[in-house]
């Protein structure tokens, strides 16, 4: 073995690990996405140790000079990894002292790489809550932008799939700014709970030397410490969290995603979707395929996966570090990048949707979705409601069998059912009267739904 090889703990084993278990255990191949943050927490944790006097202000200026060109190394592509070194820590560390001598060899002073990683994965992830908030915003932004110009858009608002009541299809949309903005407080909750410091828990108990591990927390901008050793080094319950934030924000695009496929289908054909988002059949000249929807909704199945494999990974490990930890990093990464690249395909797709008002319409006024609204008419009139629905139902039976719309019919066959009714009703059984009846925080009304876009883009700060 060249010195090249030896591992950093290798000096208590007889041979050297076999090439297989070697492969096996390592995982610099994914964990080296952390470098910047692993230097980040060398750096706070090797000044934490000059100003407690555990190492000298030269090592202090090595560990700085050398961890800077560590840096530079790896954004410019330079740095040599070595699976022989088994993971991000140690290629470092080993690099550090390469360049810098014995002042590399003190950084680990008073640490393990228990605490070196819960430390590394928690900036890792938040920064990712940060940049995923500013990616909602901007598809909220997107939604809201779409909704402005549908106020008055109507189209059938469906229960079971089946037609239901007339909505507004800007009132439609706004229910998905409604699930990201809570999407959105979850991560940032979230955030609180992963802002917390776990070095100095060292590798289980605490470490012997005279650390300040709330000066450390102060330098990397933690809130506090995670205030038990033993917690900080193993649990990675704030990891779980942010997967199943995660997981909520990929199954509310998934419905939106669904949404998007039906009524780009020619059965609906509400809407259409820009052509650079969909692709064609290599057999079949004729289609325009929504991809895109259609494998953010595929792609929400891998996030859920992602959560069931951490609470599988997390249930069985007895206190504290176990190496079963390690394999949370490549759900936890691909989780940030399935959310990264959804959300901001997102974005621009849905100011690439083409709405046809006329085939909302026409679907509106096809399914008596008025129903509720002669209903309401007859209560209002004094009939008690449960007789109401039975008078309209039976007047739907009626148009069913001609085949017309409630307000198609004549005032004397609709009096047929109530005598209660009377000319004004055709006020009633129009989509914008029925629309605008719902008049209420919440209702569909275009006046609401423009107090809702307003009361939105308050928040946005658009
Ligand atoms: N690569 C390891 C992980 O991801 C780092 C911590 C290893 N600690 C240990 N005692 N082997 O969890």
């Amino acid at each position: 073995m060249t010195m090249q090889d030896k591992q950093a703990w290798s000096g208590r084993f007889n041979e050297p690990v076999a090439e297989l278990v070697k492969r096996y255990t390592a995982s610099v191949e994914f964990d080296r996405r952390l470098a910047l943050f692993d230097i980040q927490g060398s750096l706070a944790h090797a000044q934490m140790l000059t100003s407690c006097n555990i190492i000298s202000a030269q090592d202090l200026k090595d560990i700085q000079r050398g961890l800077a060109q560590i840096e530079n190394e790896i954004i410019s592509g330079d740095f040599e990894w070595s699976l022989d070194l088994e993971d991000v820590h140690l290629n470092i560390e080993k690099r550090l002292t390469a360049l810098v001598g014995d002042a590399g060899k003190r950084l680990h002073t008073g640490r393990s790489r228990n605490d070196q990683v819960a430390t590394d994965v928690r900036l890792y992830l938040r920064h990712a809550i940060d940049e995923l908030h500013g990616l909602i915003r901007a598809l909220q932004s997107a939604i809201v932008d779409l909704a402005t110009h549908h106020m008055h858009t109507i189209m059938p608002g469906f229960t079971h799939l089946q037609v239901a009541q007339p909505v507004s299809f800007a009132h439609h949309l706004m229910a998905y700014f409604e699930m990201l903005k809570r999407d959105a407080e979850r991560f940032a909750d979230c955030r609180k709970r992963v802002n917390r410091l776990p070095l100095g828990a060292a590798a289980l108990a605490g470490t012997s030397y005279p650390i300040k591990r709330e000066y450390v927390a102060e330098l990397l901008n933690f809130d506090g410490v995670c205030e038990n050793s033993l917690d900080a080094v193993s649990d990675r319950d704030f990891a779980i969290e942010f997967i199943a934030a995660g997981a909520l924000v990929m199954t509310h695009l998934s419905r939106l995603s669904e949404e998007l496929i039906l009524w780009m289908s020619p059965r609906f054909g509400f809407i259409d979707i820009a052509d650079r988002f969909c692709t064609g059949s290599s057999i079949m000249p004729q289609k325009k395929n929504p991809d895109v929807p259609e494998l953010v909704r595929g792609k929400t199945g891998r996030v859920s996966g992602h959560l069931v494999a951490l609470l599988t990974l997390m249930k069985g490990q007895p206190l504290a570090y176990n190496k079963d930890n390690q394999e949370d990093k490549e759900p936890l990464f691909d989780t940030v990048d399935t959310l990264t690249q959804t959300l901001r395909i997102y974005a621009d797709m849905m100011g690439g949707i083409t709405v046809k008002p006329e085939a909302m319409r026409n679907a509106a006024l096809q399914g008596y979705a008025t129903a509720t609204d002669l209903a309401d008419y007859l209560v209002k009139k004094g009939l008690p409601f449960r007789d109401a629905h039975e008078a309209v139902a039976l007047a739907v039976r009626f148009a069913v069998e001609r085949n017309c719309d409630l307000s198609e019919l004549k005032l004397e066959e609709l009096q047929q059912f109530s005598a209660l009714i009377e000319q004004d009703i055709y006020g009633v059984l129009t989509l914008e009267g029925s629309l605008a009846a719902r008049n209420h925080t919440g209702g569909t009304a275009p006046q609401q739904v423009e107090a809702a876009i307003a009361r939105a883009r308050k928040y946005l700060g658009m």
